[in-house]
């Protein structure tokens, strides 16, 4: 096993006990990683799909694609258009699909949203250039090598977790700042996955403690610690709107980014007069795993485009036929339409809807960019009652 799964797997069964959430839509959806895990096998995803190398390679690695960047209803709208593909390898291999509940749905939607959270693996040759070529080496020390004015690193080699790191350097950011002044160092800024080779190469030369790991953040507790600590004084306002900032995807990343601003948060809170509050690791790690959720969450979903959406990708060709004996009514989808809803029903529903398009000579419609999270807009304006504009 390598070290990547083994943390993985480390990971996922801490998370096992804790439960894991993610936002649709603005809302959390609850869900479990351990059982996502076990619907990704029960369900056969895993004889396609591998996560971080472990499993079949017919689609994607889960573990590796862009997934990151995509909101909930982009994925809902990838796992749309990958269904005449799988329908046809299940075909050849002679699996039958199997039905997924909206349940089954929502631990897998969670079970994609932590793997994607995940760093990848960090190298400690490279972390040692990074303490070097940062400045950091000019004043920390690790293992007693060189005398610095600020402590030995080597003592926090016992952390694995780079949220332990980031918590650390945020609380010591303000006494760093000065040091740096007086020094004439300007801030070293943190890209990717440095803080994760930096934390590697530490961990490689410490005398080895007691390994410690912090359970997974949890959104709802984000959630809450995010107005606690006051980052809603000026997120959004003066600071930017994390919801659209562009963030990186992974935990250890967006450590890196917050460690970044640091300087500018603090002249902003001075001057604002918000104190700093201290953050715990735990708490930081809430707060991180919140602000990714932020960051998938679909908003701003354009409901005169998804109708436009509808029409056009032939939905409307179907669903607003006067036969819902045979064909849902506009209304029907219109009811708790969520990426996670959307996404169980294409899975339950694709290889009839599959068939009924060959038959009337309509191709699989495949959505790009933010199309089905368009079309997701458009459908939650309609109820079972009213009939669409
Ligand atoms: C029969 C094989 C097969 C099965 C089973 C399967 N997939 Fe896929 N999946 C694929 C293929 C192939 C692609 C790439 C589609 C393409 O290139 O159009 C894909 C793409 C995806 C993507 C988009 C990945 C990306 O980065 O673009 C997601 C998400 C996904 N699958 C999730 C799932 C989930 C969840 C399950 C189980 C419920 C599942 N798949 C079952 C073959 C499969
Ligand atoms: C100009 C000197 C200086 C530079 C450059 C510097 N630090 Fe620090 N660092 C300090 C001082 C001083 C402290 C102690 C702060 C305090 O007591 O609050 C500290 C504290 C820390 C701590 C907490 C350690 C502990 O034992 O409590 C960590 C972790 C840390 N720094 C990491 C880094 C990293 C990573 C870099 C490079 C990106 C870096 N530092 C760059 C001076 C520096
Ligand atoms: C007093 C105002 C203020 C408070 C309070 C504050 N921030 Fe910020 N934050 C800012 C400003 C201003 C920036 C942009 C700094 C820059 O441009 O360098 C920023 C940037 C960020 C970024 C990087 C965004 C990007 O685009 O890269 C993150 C992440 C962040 N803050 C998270 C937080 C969290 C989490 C809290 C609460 C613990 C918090 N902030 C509290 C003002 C604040
Ligand atoms: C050729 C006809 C046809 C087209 C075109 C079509 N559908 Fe369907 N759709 C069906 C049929 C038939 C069912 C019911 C399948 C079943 O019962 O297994 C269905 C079921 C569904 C369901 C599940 C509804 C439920 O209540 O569970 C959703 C969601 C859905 N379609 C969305 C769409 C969207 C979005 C489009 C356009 C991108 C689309 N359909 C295009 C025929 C079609």
């Amino acid at each position: 096993m390598t070290p990547a799964i083994r943390t993985a797997l480390c990971l996922l069964f801490v998370s096992a006990l804790i439960g894991f959430s993610s936002l649709v839509r603005g809302e959390s959806v609850s869900g479990d990683v351990m059982r996502g895990w076990r619907v990704f096998h029960d369900k056969q995803c895993v004889d396609c799909h591998a996560v971080w190398d472990q499993g079949g390679r017919f689609g994607p690695d889960l573990g590796r694609t862009r997934l990151g960047q995509r909101s909930d209803g982009q994925l809902a709208g990838v796992m749309w258009n990958h269904i005449p593909k799988m329908l046809g390898w299940m075909e050849q291999t002679g699996h039958p699909p199997a039905t997924v509940t909206a349940d089954e749905m929502a631990d897998l939607f969670v079970l994609m949203s932590f793997v994607r959270q995940l760093d990848e693996v960090g190298d400690p040759r490279r972390g040692e250039e990074i303490l070097r070529n940062k400045g950091c080496a000019a004043c920390h020390a690790t293992n007693a090598e060189g005398d610095g004015v600020g402590p030995d690193l080597a003592k926090w080699g016992q952390y694995a977790n780079p949220v332990i790191w980031a918590q650390l350097m945020w609380e010591h950011a303000p006494v760093m700042e000065e040091a740096m002044e007086r020094s004439g160092m300007s801030w070293p800024k943190l890209e990717g996955a440095d803080l994760v080779h930096l934390v590697a190469y530490v961990r490689s030369i410490a005398v080895t403690g007691e390994k410690t790991y912090l359970r997974p953040g949890s959104v709802e507790r984000g959630q809450l610690l995010f107005l606690e600590k006051k980052c809603d004084a000026c997120h959004p306002g003066e600071g930017p709107d994390l919801a659209d900032a562009n963030l990186p995807t992974s935990i250890g990343a967006l450590a890196s980014r917050m460690w970044n601003h640091s300087p500018e948060m603090a002249r902003a809170m001075r001057e604002r007069d918000v104190e700093r509050q201290p953050v715990g690791p735990q708490e930081l790690a809430d707060i991180l795993v919140y602000v990714l959720a932020l960051g998938r969450a679909d908003r701003d979903g354009d409901a005169t485009h998804g109708r436009q959406v509808f029409t056009d990708k032939g939905c409307a060709q179907c669903h607003e036929r006067d036969d819902p004996e045979i064909v849902p009514s506009l209304g029907d989808l219109g009811h708790d339409a969520t990426p996670v809803s959307m996404a169980a029903a294409m899975w339950n529903h694709g290889r009839s809807m599959l068939e009924r398009m060959t038959e009337a000579g309509i191709s699989w419609p495949v959505f790009n960019d933010r199309e089905m999270v368009d079309l997701l807009a458009f459908l939650t304006t309609v109820d079972g009652e009213t009939t669409p504009p």
